[in-house]
């Protein structure tokens, strides 16, 4: 069965993009960079307490290397009681001595440069963990000191106070303020915090504020880190006054939207800006930070955690004096349908080149259901609400990861930098009936279980089919418990097996590289249907089929292929690479 299709040749047609991205020089790495998120607590562990560690980091960096990527980037290690897995900083300058220390951080950068890698680490600006020192002090002392303005701290509302400031709530449920008490019993003043109790907000209007951070970011600038993600970088500065306000029913829990079943989810209109988000204060701070990075030799970089839309919005964070990149989750939260496809990528590479910046790409990473399940969703799925065993819509496996496969080699076949998240090289699947007593995410207590959160993205990775905790660890043990079914998708079982999701990721970067895929462009190919996402992107011609019939293919040699090919016919949920001439 094969569908009615024009392009016995392969013509480009219509648009190009006179790309900056295409004039990059050499030493901006980051422009075309594929970038491999670990998340430390789930990648290997080497003291056999069942969390990962930067040893076990160390020891595994080669696979990393012979796998292609260019950079890493660490989610949080730093000191922390882990109430939302490290994003709770109690100290920026140092390592949790559940990961190790800071000499076990320089030996891991270390080998990550010697192997040609780059070094990204997280940095959380817009809240500390309440155990921080900052925050300590802060509630020690009286209303209005200095050290409570570190923080934001108000007087409630209501005759006694007794009603919080306003009526944010929390990205993880709940409100978003907390009311203290007084060092005499009596309940005191209210503090802020957008995310978990434990995660009170900084007030990035106080100059102390700014002067600490930059400081943390010369400390790890020191020693050598290739740059930041930065956390939350779309809620620094909240409007003032503080007002009240009630996100729409379809807003993500970050601010983006819901994935699921609607063909044109991707990049949302402009709608009211919530007062936490994405407010125009942020700007200067990152102008201020550049200018810190700009100081110091190498391309160091910043990319931005901003949940904003729409991505003419978004690249503002990347204009020439701000950031160097910002995740595009429009382009994660389009749905596998082609119309939706072709129009996030039109909309990405022109407002990020509107700005001088490369475009980037991401299917996965910590916060959102793995895309071998989430493209096989049949319900509707907010983003940081995650999928259990009572969810809607449950995937179909096998659907999961054959468009995860097809997604994942059309996204690597585009012009600018791409994020990988550990795992999705192995074809991990979400892991969906996590008992409850092993769930951490604080959005699954601040729900009372409503919400399943995020655990199911970040259960340890499987490295040996047959040990125990498939290699995670030298102990058996892991902090989440590991699907029984896992072997097939362990590391060692897929190295060097031809069609394996490993092979695929491995290939497809070799081959990127190779074609200078990253500092190319898209030249859309006429002739296809709807469904089809059809380009050149140099002399390499992509087609992916989204839709649910074969299509015929043009002349050329196959370079790679996320499923098998029958007669010249590209079937559904497939995507391919050909070389034309
Ligand atoms: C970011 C992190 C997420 C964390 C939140 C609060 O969105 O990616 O994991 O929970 O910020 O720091």
């Amino acid at each position: 069965m094969t569908q009615e299709n024009s392009a016995g040749s392969v013509t480009p047609a219509s648009r190009e993009y006179p790309a900056e991205v295409a004039t990059a020089s050499g030493s901006e790495w980051w422009r075309s960079a594929v970038i491999y998120q670990i998340y430390p607590r789930s990648f290997a562990d080497d003291s056999g307490d069942g969390i990962g560690d930067l040893p076990g980091i160390t020891r595994r960096l080669p696979a990393l290397a012979q796998l292609g990527v260019d950079a890493i980037w660490l989610s949080p290690f730093y000191t922390s009681p882990q109430r939302d897995a490290g994003y709770d900083v109690a100290d920026y300058c140092d390592v949790d001595p559940l990961f190790g220390t800071l000499e076990d951080f320089a030996a891991l950068e270390n080998e990550a440069h010697s192997l040609g890698l780059k070094v990204i680490i997280d940095i959380v600006p817009n809240h500390s963990s309440s155990d921080h020192v900052w925050f300590q002090e802060a509630l020690a002392s009286p209303a209005g000191s200095a050290e409570r303005c570190r923080y934001i701290f108000r007087d409630g509302t209501g005759a006694s106070g007794e009603l919080p400031p306003n009526n944010w709530e929390s990205v993880f449920g709940g409100p978003a303020w907390t009311r203290t008490t007084d060092s005499d019993g009596t309940p005191g003043q209210w503090y802020l915090h957008i995310f978990d109790s434990t995660q009170p907000d900084l007030d990035w209007q106080n100059p102390w504020v700014r002067e600490q951070f930059k400081d943390i970011l010369r400390f790890w600038l020191d020693r050598g880190v290739d740059g930041f993600r930065v956390d939350v970088a779309h809620g620094m500065i909240k409007a003032e006054g503080l007002p009240d306000y009630t996100p729409p029913a379809d807003s993500g829990s970050m601010g983006g939207g819901t994935v699921g079943l609607e063909p044109e989810i991707g990049d949302h209109t402009d709608g009211p800006t919530p007062p936490y988000w994405a407010q125009e204060g942020v700007h200067e701070i990152y102008r201020d930070w550049r200018k810190v990075l700009d100081g110091y030799e190498g391309d160091r970089v910043m990319v931005a955690e901003a949940w904003v839309e729409p991505l003419t919005k978004l690249a503002n964070w990347v204009r020439p004096d701000e950031m160097h990149q910002a995740f595009n989750f429009s382009y994660l939260e389009t749905s596998w349908a082609g119309p939706a496809v072709r129009r996030v990528i039109d909309t990405s590479l022109d407002a990020f080149t509107g700005v001088g910046a490369p475009s980037t790409w991401v299917l996965s990473n910590h916060d959102v259901v793995r895309h071998a399940s989430r493209l096989a969703l049949t319900a509707e799925n907010p983003q940081g609400h995650g999928v259990g065993p009572a969810s809607p819509g449950q995937p179909n496996p096998q659907l999961g990861l054959r468009r995860a496969r097809a997604a994942t080699a059309l996204m690597l076949a585009l012009p600018g930098s791409a994020y990988l998240y550990q795992g999705e090289e192995l074809g991990l699947p979400e892991v969906i009936d996590l008992p409850d007593e092993s769930r951490e995410d604080p959005t699954w207590f601040r729900t009372n279980g409503e919400r399943y959160g995020r655990d199911g993205c970040r259960v340890p990775i499987p490295w040996e089919s047959d040990a125990a905790s498939y290699g995670f660890s030298a102990s058996g043990a892991s902090w989440l418990p590991q699907p029984s079914d896992w072997a097939p998708l362990a590391r060692d079982a897929q190295v060097g097996v031809s069609g394996s999701t490993l092979e695929l990721y491995r290939s497809a970067l070799a081959i990127r590289a190779d074609h200078n895929l990253g500092l190319g462009d898209v030249q859309w190919l006429p002739g296809y249907g709807d469904s089809v996402v059809a380009f050149r992107n140099g002399d390499v011609t992509v087609i992916a089929n989204t839709g649910d019939v074969a299509v015929e293919l043009p002349v050329g040699d196959v370079l790679l292929t996320s499923a098998e090919i029958h007669e010249a016919a590209l079937a559904p949920d497939c995507t391919v690479w050909l070389r034309t001439s």
